[in-house]
């Protein structure tokens, strides 16, 4: 039997001669911990009163549920006590949640999209958690300011995915780890070491109810991949779409393929530039994409590039397999 390595394991030996040793593996412990108390809330359902809307909406006007802010509220309670934190932003606050008075701050913010995959819940779909991690060396306390750093910055970045199993999936910008919550003992186990996006995939992953929206690269992109092996790809395609970012995210870290939320021409028409944000969803998924040797890219720009003007900011995303971006920023180019 191979050894069973647990994520404190794994980040003993991660950080191992870091002068952030100890803060990093607090911290990410903190996170590990929200997410298996929001793991055991989505798993219990109905059960334990968390389905439904909340009967108010977030910042950017979307409907929120109550296990959205049940969700920001573990997430906020659990990693603030790690003492290793600044501050937090997240999807479901208007601007970012300063650490209290009598608990520790750290040199760390985070972001957060606490329950991703909204419209999941109710209908027992996939859901996740999705984190990233940046830099402050500020003594003061932060303003929202301080958040808007590019993607590159980022110092750990990660999901967890509720579905039949629960997977933590994180990078610190050594390669991809992924481990699997062990319900039994209550912690999360390296099921998916150095995990890597298969070059080669005939998959894409899109919401092709806006197909009459898309721009002409999009367009392309797709109607060649459905044109199947009469086409000019020369292959049939396959598509699949959960409706959860972190769900389809990870089945193209698994088996490859693009995961695309582009802009479109409704979209801008209402002020949006795409439907993603770059500070908790974009950022943080590209840059686990590029650890795992895929790409990620708006179109115009590598995400992990494009700074960041506001908290909810949102981009355009296409990310998976090199080959296949690589496609995408030509058709993007001409
Ligand atoms: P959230 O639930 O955090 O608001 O994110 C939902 C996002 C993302 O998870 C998913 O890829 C996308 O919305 C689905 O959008 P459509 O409903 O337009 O397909
Ligand atoms: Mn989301
Ligand atoms: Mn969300």
């Amino acid at each position: 039997m191979t050894k069973r390595i647990t994520l404190a394991d794994f980040l003993a030996a991660e950080t191992q001669g870091q002068s952030n040793a100890a803060a990093l593996s607090a911290l990410t412990l903190s996170i590990a911990d929200a997410c298996v108390d929001i793991a055991a809330l989505v798993r219990h359902g109905e059960l334990a009163g968390v389905l439904g809307a909340a009967g108010q909406e977030n910042v950017q006007g979307e409907e929120q549920k109550k296990l959205d802010i049940i969700a920001n509220d573990v997430f906020i309670d659990k990693t603030q006590a790690s003492g290793q934190l600044a501050g937090i932003a997240s999807e479901e606050m208007d601007n970012h949640h300063p650490i209290p008075e009598g608990v520790a701050r750290g040199n760390y913010l985070i972001t957060v999209d606490p329950l991703d995959g909204s419209s999941n819940i109710d209908v027992n779909g996939a859901t996740g958690t999705i984190f990233s991690v940046l830099p402050y060396a500020k003594e003061s306390p932060p303003d929202d300011a301080d958040f808007l750093q590019a993607g590159n910055q980022q110092v750990l970045a990660g999901y967890c995915l509720y579905s039949s199993a629960t997977m933590l999936v994180l990078t610190f910008g050594h390669g991809v780890a992924g481990f699997t919550l062990d319900l039994d003992q209550g912690e999360f186990v390296l099921s998916h070491p150095a995990m890597q996006v298969p070059a080669q995939s005939r998959e894409f992953s899109i919401n092709a109810a806006y197909a009459a929206h898309w721009h002409a690269p999009i367009k392309r992109y797709i109607d060649e991949c459905v044109q199947g092996d009469a086409g000019p790809r020369g292959e049939n395609f396959n598509m699949r779409w959960a409706g959860s970012m972190v769900g389809d995210v990870h089945r193209i870290l698994c088996r490859g393929g693009v995961f695309l939320y582009p802009s479109d021409a409704r979209m801008e028409k209402a002020g949006k530039t795409g439907k993603l944000r770059l500070m908790y969803e974009a950022s943080p998924m590209g840059w686990l994409m590029e650890q795992a040797s895929g790409k990620a890219h708006t179109g115009a720009q590598n995400i992990l590039e494009v700074i960041p003007t506001s908290l909810h900011q949102r981009v355009p995303v296409m990310m998976g397999s090199a080959s296949e971006i690589d496609r995408l920023m030509e058709y993007h180019s001409t």
